[in-house]
């Protein structure tokens, strides 16, 4: 999702290079268009293009010296891949340059107020299809016409924006950079005589580690050496903490693998094991307030929807709780059934979900508690929530959620654990968990798992199928092959193959099947056995070979923890698919890290 980036400093730096090297970091968030504006000279000088940042000609940006620079990483919402489509936009006279992340709702309306209020002058000056471009056309008629200063025509336009944005904007001649929030991630750098900032933490991490987060409808003007942050609304001056980033960017390379998300899989039995140390006194206050209340949810999207799904029959299978699992977007529908003895807990890698936050939104308005299970502190949802346990699986770079995932279930099962009274017993059994994948997760599965995958490369069409705990995972295995491999795959539980989609299954066909050692081994079976009467090729994932399999993939027997032996062989699998199909890995087409639009 779209990247910003803004710097200010009181020394002449290759400001263009450097916000270059800042989107570059954000990369990871997944981008289609990029763009860059600093002032050098008393001139603006832009660049836009189509493609990769990383791939730019740095030449044309090297020469560029200044003060300040905001960049900008584009996901395409409104209008299509263009370079005129890409930020930042301008006004007419190309004085004033912005970047947003997010979208102005009510762009149509602007556009009329503006069209009204130039006339003729209205005529050509819009470049671009975007929603974004309202913006600086706005300021500049408050300065303009109303005879606002920067500042003033900025909190204005602020002040008329409805939907989600982080907005940076700069002014030739003006010493300062004015930003501001609502919904979408922005965060502050404090430098030595600069500050940056950014829709992420690893866009300066290079240059500094004191953060400060903004809140919903705040506004900051930044110059060298003063940060003043104001409410958009009141313009009443807001105090917030500074605080210290203490992870290390070393945690976000590739460190000698091809891909971030090989890295990212190879590396569990470190991120599981990080996952599970978590206080006692914290599990205990988070599954306090789960259990005071009447009515218990859970929300999340993608990866996370299916993780909420299995915390749900976590806390219906440990705890003898009732629970129910919603994806965000779903989720208001059940706004009548919320007051303040309902608990939410929102399960999220980023943190910065629109969705999600949506779901919490509603759930906020009606009173009801939230907690959240996340991996990124200081995010979004971080800050909306009362208690929030975080996953520590460190930052997560491929776009498909792998360690993420796995840690999640680990602290869902902990949360159902300490729900019922039986933590002891449950970091007990989640210490075994992390021994197991140790030994079992070498390079060797991975190249077993790369020899099954030849045969899989040219099919068309590949189904899951798992009970009980695994029919989440065989949903989640889905989205794994889908968003990497672009090769059509849907997950059922097993039961529901006789209703339907048994009649998909040709010769050859392949599906996984997931048969842990549980209460529903004898009934997958079954299900094994009705496929490959119908020709099916199955390949089955669990602790012991069966007769069934026409491949199988071995993996330790973890008990109520199977979810995370059954999703490991999975996000290989996808991964050599993906390879081998010749896509990346990393950066699916189509999609974001952080999916920050409703
Ligand atoms: O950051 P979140 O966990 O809230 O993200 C939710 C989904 O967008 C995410 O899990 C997505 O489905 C992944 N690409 C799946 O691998």
């Amino acid at each position: 999702m779209c990247g910003i980036f803004g710097y200010i400093g009181n020394t002449k730096k290759k400001v263009a290079l450097m916000t270059n090297k800042a989107l570059c970091e954000l990369e990871y968030r997944g981008y289609d268009s990029w763009g860059i504006a600093a002032e050098s000279d008393k001139k603006m000088f832009s660049v836009k293009a189509v493609g990769k940042i990383s791939l730019a000609s740095t030449s044309a940006l090297q020469g560029i010296e200044g003060n300040v620079a905001i960049g900008h990483s584009r996901w395409a919402t409104h209008g299509g891949v263009t370079e005129a489509n890409a930020h930042p936009h301008f006004n007419g006279a190309h004085t004033i340059a912005v970047v947003h992340n997010g979208i102005v709702e009510n762009h149509d309306a602007i556009k009329s107020f503006l069209c009204e209020k130039l006339g003729n002058a209205f005529d050509g000056l819009f470049c671009s299809e975007t929603d974004t471009e309202v913006i600086p056309h706005l300021i500049d008629y408050f300065i303009t016409h109303e005879k606002k200063t920067f500042e003033a025509a900025f909190v204005e336009a602020g002040r008329m924006l409805e939907g989600r944005y982080a907005v940076v904007a700069m002014k030739i001649g003006e010493p300062y950079l004015l930003a501001m929030r609502d919904g979408s991630p922005l965060v502050i750098g404090k430098g030595n005589h600069e500050y940056f900032l950014a829709s992420d933490v690893p866009a300066f991490l290079l240059h500094t580690r004191t953060v400060l987060y903004p809140g919903d409808r705040e506004y900051l003007k930044i110059s060298a050496d003063t940060m003043l942050l104001r409410n958009l609304d009141t313009a009443k001056k807001v105090d917030r903490e500074w605080t210290t980033v203490t992870w290390d960017k070393g945690s976000a390379t590739k460190e000698g693998y091809p891909h971030y998300m090989l890295k990212e899989i190879m590396e569990q039995s470190l991120s599981l094991d990080k996952a599970i140390r978590q206080e006692d006194a914290k599990l205990a206050e988070f599954a306090k307030i789960m259990k005071d209340s009447e009515h218990l949810f859970f929300i999340g999207c993608g990866t996370a929807a299916k993780m909420a799904k299995l915390g749900e029959l976590y806390v219906a299978r440990i705890a003898g709780r009732l629970a129910h699992a919603y994806v965000g977007s779903e989720f208001k529908v059940y706004e009548q059934f919320l007051n303040k003895k309902s608990t939410i807990v929102a399960v999220s890698q980023s943190g910065e979900t629109a969705d999600v936050l949506e779901g919490l939104r509603v759930a906020d308005a009606m009173n009801a508690r939230i907690l959240a299970l996340l991996n990124v502190v200081g995010s979004s949802i971080d800050r909306m929530s009362k208690k929030t346990l975080f996953i520590n699986a460190g930052p997560e770079i491929a776009v498909a959620s792998t360690k993420a995932a796995t840690a999640q279930i680990a602290v869902l099962m902990l949360i159902a654990y300490a729900l019922a009274g039986k933590l002891a017993e449950g970091k007990h059994l989640m210490r075994g968990v992390v021994k197991d994948i140790k030994t079992w997760l070498t390079p060797d599965v991975s190249y077993d798992i790369q020899k099954i995958v030849v045969k899989l490369a040219k099919k068309n069409d590949l189904y899951i199928i798992g009970r009980g705990l695994s029919a989440p995972i065989a949903h989640e295995a889905a989205i794994k092959i889908q968003e990497v491999s672009y090769i059509h795959a849907e997950g059922f539980p097993g039961g529901e193959l006789k209703h339907g989609p048994i009649a998909l299954i040709e010769h050859g066909t392949p599906v996984i099947a997931l048969i842990p050692n549980d209460e529903t081994k004898r009934d997958m079976e079954s299900n094994t056995m009705e496929l490959r009467s119908r020709g099916a090729y199955v390949i089955g994932i669990a602790p012991e070979n069966s007769r069934l399999f026409d491949e199988w993939i071995p993996v330790p027997d973890l008990g109520p923890a199977s979810p995370i032996a059954s999703i490991i062989p999975i996000q290989l699998l996808a991964y050599h698919l993906a390879v081998l199909r010749g896509n990346d890995p990393d950066k699916p087409r189509n999609l974001a890290k952080s999916v920050t639009v409703k």
